[in-house]
């Protein structure tokens, strides 16, 4: 496989971050992950959005033009994919340490961009929901690591390594008020009839892509969609719940701690929505 870095595309073999990159040590640095549906990645103008207000948060400057990064991205999917859908992630690092532990960098970040031949979230997903358990972590709605992508992903491991522990699939995050933030490394809509809701920006979350996007197809479909603080009683009481990330799209829940979540998984709504996002994803791109 070969992959870009820094400029150029090397076998991935050849291609080392140095050991006295700020992301190594500090894991200072962001990411983004884009699904690419046959060679077309969906919403990469929004990623890259993302991406860029995340450097600007964090103070992250020479990053490669939006043209480069798509360049290289339609580069790798011809030499290491070919046909079908990708994963596609774009990192930067914080580059070379200097000593100084601020937001103040010497040099440039490091940046590669990995694409590679991607199935989707395993079937049973979509066919009987997903079973959640609570993280025992909180997202803190005043750290920036809960809005955006940061290469600091040891919270979402952890929550994920506790939901393995107790034989869930994935965990659903409280933030350090109590209130209902996401999932390890989604977002999360609760469903009340035909009624959709979703924690938030401020409850200490990533906006995602999916995120929008499902709230752009609740606007089409009339389907009324609030943000807000909800609680785990809410998710409990509530008739659908689904997840959202580019890489799985919209998956719904079977369970919170054990508690089924509705009557029958998947419900009506997630079911017409996630048929609504396919169909969007493939007008979008033009696709047959
Ligand atoms: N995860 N919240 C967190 C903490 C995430 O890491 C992600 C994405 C999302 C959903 O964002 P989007 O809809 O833009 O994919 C929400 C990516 C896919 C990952 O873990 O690689």
């Amino acid at each position: 496989m070969v992959l870009y870095l820094n400029g150029e595309i090397v076998d991935e073999r050849e291609a080392l971050i140095p050991v006295w990159d700020r992301g190594v040590l500090f894991g200072d640095g962001l990411f983004e992950t884009v699904r690419a549906y046959d060679g077309k990645p969906f919403r990469m103008s929004r990623h890259l959005e993302r991406l860029r207000r995340g450097c600007a948060e964090l103070r992250i400057t020479g990053i490669p033009a939006d043209g480069e990064i798509e360049a290289a991205v339609s580069d790798l999917y011809r030499t290491n994919v070919g046909e079908g859908d990708a994963y596609i992630r774009i990192t930067l690092t914080g580059g070379t340490y200097d000593g100084g532990k601020t937001l103040a960098r010497p040099a440039d970040p490091n940046v590669f961009i990995v694409v590679q031949p991607y199935g989707g979230y395993p079937e049973r997903f979509y066919r009987q929901g997903m079973c959640l358990t609570v993280s025992s972590l909180r997202r803190n709605p005043d750290s920036p690591l809960s809005r955006v992508k940061s290469n600091n992903y040891l919270d979402t491991l952890v929550a994920k390594q506790e939901a393995s522990d107790c034989g869930a699939d994935d965990a659903v995050v409280l933030n350090s008020d109590g209130y209902l933030a996401e999932g390890t490394s989604s977002n999360l809509f609760l469903v009340m009839g035909e009624s959709l809701a979703t924690p938030a920006a401020d409850c200490g979350l990533l906006p995602g892509i999916t995120r929008e996007v499902v709230m752009e197809l609740c606007d089409n479909l009339r389907l009324p969609c609030v943000t807000g603080y909800f609680t785990l009683e809410d998710l409990l009481d509530c008739d659908e719940a689904f997840l959202t990330v580019s890489t799985g799209e919209i998956v719904p829940v079977a369970s919170v701690d054990r508690e089924t979540i509705g009557e029958i998984c998947p419900g009506a709504v997630t079911l017409r929505l996630h048929r609504a996002y396919g169909d969007l994803v493939k007008v979008e791109l033009g696709l047959p």
